[in-house]
């Protein structure tokens, strides 16, 4: 989202600057030309030249250098840009953006830019809760400027509570939402991910190695477009995607219970979970003792949701993954058939670059009209947005 994009980075003074420059980082790295363009308070925190440094720009500090002026201009460098970042934003800067005030290079440049622009707030806890610093920030929201809200935890100031600045790779995840088509807009999308956990006792399972990558994947990359996504997950140790709705499950059994209730209102179903198909006959109360030398388990079948949601699809658009060993065409082609599909996401799970609990993925989509397209290796974040391209002309030629 952010290659080859122009990023204006305004820092303005608190003690958060320093993340700036971690955001920095992580803006150049995925491909921005970041101008970095600082008040006199943030060069209190940290001086021009690290952020010089890690830009490979000169930093922006003066309306009247005639220098800058005659180089790039507070005007040029509103034009240039793809995207506004504003962060630490004080409340000071708020304030006189709110106002209309355009007293610094900062404030002029953001005045007269057409870009989006994200302000991140970072501040003192009662600063940040003042009637007079909310009314400044909801000026900002009906304006149409994007504000992520700060983080809660202690702050430099002594406090415990809201007004952290936070982490860059949040910020820099809000910033690719920001600049993202919004092709799904209005979409509800109900996603599965992650394993099921199957209790044979207190203290054992049985599950498998999906670690929801993929799933959670398809759902970042859906909120960045647009879509309300509810996340029905396994469990897993990542972090719920910004904007995103996540409900926890363990068992199978638990995620058709939350499937089904969150089924009705979406409009479509996407289930990248890896459902257990079987699941202990007895869950023992107490933890097993061992007798003997081997253990039979007598196992039984779990529910299989999605053929379910098939056999009652009605208009939703009904998309399930098929993680495979063998025969990876023919055994998907059958599932999406047999679960009345409308397209289906082979996996071939026997690479080690593919399938479960790595950061890249090797998929064929087959569609319900005999159609197969094959993916090369990519990133899973890559493979979520060739899979929601196709989500999106599905839902809008449903829509004509
Ligand atoms: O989570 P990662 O580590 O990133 O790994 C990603 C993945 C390999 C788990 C993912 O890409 C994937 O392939 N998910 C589907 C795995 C799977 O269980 O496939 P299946 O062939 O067993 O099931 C076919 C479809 O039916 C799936 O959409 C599954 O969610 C669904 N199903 C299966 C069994 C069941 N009882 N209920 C179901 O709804």
């Amino acid at each position: 989202m952010l290659q080859g994009k122009t990023v204006i980075l305004g820092v303005s003074g608190g003690i958060a600057v320093y993340k700036a420059v971690e955001l920095l980082r992580l803006l150049t790295k995925a491909g921005a030309q970041v101008h970095v363009v600082m008040t006199r308070n943030a060069q209190q925190f940290v001086t021009p030249l690290t952020f010089q440094t890690l830009s490979g720009n000169p930093v922006h500090t003066d309306l009247f250098s005639l220098y800058q002026e005659q180089e790039i201009g507070h005007i040029s460098l509103a034009d240039r840009a793809d995207l506004f970042i504003l962060a630490p934003a004080t409340a000071n800067l708020i304030g006189k953006i709110a106002q209309g005030l355009a007293d610094d290079l900062l404030s002029t440049s953001v005045m007269a830019t057409k870009a989006p622009v994200l302000a991140v707030p970072a501040m003192n806890t009662n600063m940040y809760e003042n009637p007079l610093y909310k009314r400044n920030e909801k000026i900002l929201l009906e304006h149409g400027y994007h504000v992520l809200e700060p983080a809660t935890g202690s702050l430099a100031c002594g406090w415990e509570g809201q007004g952290k600045l936070p982490d860059p790779e949040t910020i820099l995840e809000t910033a690719e939402a920001v600049l993202a088509p919004k092709d799904l807009l209005g979409c509800h999308i109900l996603l599965t991910a992650g394993p099921t956990r199957e209790e044979i006792d207190p203290v054992r399972y049985l599950t498998n190695h999906s670690s929801g990558k993929m799933g959670y994947a398809v759902a970042a990359v859906a909120a960045r477009r647009g879509a309300t996504v509810t996340l029905v997950s396994g469990p897993t140790n990542l972090t719920v995607p910004t904007g995103v709705k996540c409900v926890p499950v363990c068992s199978a059994r638990e995620m058709r219970a939350a499937v089904l209730e969150h089924a009705e209102s979406a409009e479509v179903i996407i289930k990248a979970a890896a459902v257990a198909d079987y699941r202990p006959a007895v869950r023992a109360e107490q933890k097993m003792k061992k007798t003997g030398d081997g253990l039979t388990l007598q196992l039984e079948k779990n529910p299989d949701i999605l053929s379910e949601l098939g056999a009652r699809k009605g208009d939703k658009i009904l998309i399930g993954f098929a993680a495979e060993t063998e025969r990876l065409l023919i055994h998907a082609a059958e599932k999406l058939k047999k679960k009345n599909l409308d397209m289906i996401v082979a996996n071939d799970v026997t690479r080690l670059d593919a399938g479960f609990n790595v950061d890249t993925n090797i998929v064929r989509f087959l569609y319900a009209d005999g159609r197969v397209e094959e993916l090369g290796l990519m990133s899973k974040m890559l493979v979520a947005e060739k899979l929601l391209d196709q989500v999106a002309r599905l839902w809008s030629a449903k829509r004509r």
